[in-house]
């Protein structure tokens, strides 16, 4: 699975951690920015990771801010992502089962090092149930298809 990940300067120091960890642990991660603590802005990351996603340049993407909530709003805004913002364990497995999300969004000022792991893992291995669950995706990408000039 191929996965991009983003932060702005709120998420910096959590990406990095998850990083070194994360491809200690054998996963295949792509680095989107932000490189240092200075101050940028979240919906740049946003775009970036979510539109190599949307594209199926990768499968999935994770992407942090501060508090993981502007990021995964710029996020959305993209068609074909469903970016979820998870700071526990039961979202991470039920964002996979019931909404397909396909980006993550995590608050690196809110949730510490080892909770954050911990969501990456059941989110990265919680398939996608299908069913009446289908049918609600589906019925987001008929809003942003209807949607899509505001009207
Ligand atoms: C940056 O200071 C902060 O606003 C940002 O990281 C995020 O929390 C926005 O939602």
């Amino acid at each position: 699975m191929k996965i991009a990940i983003g932060s702005d300067h709120g998420g910096f120091e959590l990406k990095k951690y998850l990083i070194e960890t994360l491809v200690a642990q054998g996963h295949n991660i792509d680095d989107f920015g932000t490189d240092s603590l200075k101050s940028v802005d979240y919906p740049v990351f946003a775009l970036e990771v979510g539109k190599s996603v949307a594209e199926n340049a990768h499968d999935r993407g994770i992407l942090i801010c501060g508090t993981g909530v502007g990021i995964s709003i710029a996020a959305n805004k993209i068609k074909g992502v469903r970016c979820a913002l998870v700071s526990d364990c039961f979202t991470a497995k039920a964002t996979r089962l019931h909404n397909d999300s396909n980006v993550l969004a995590l608050g690196g000022r809110v949730i510490g090092k080892g909770l954050a792991l911990e969501i990456i893992d059941i989110w990265l291995r919680t398939e996608f149930e299908g069913g009446r669950h289908q049918r609600r995706v589906d019925l987001i990408s008929s809003i942003e298809n209807t949607y899509k000039n505001g009207r």
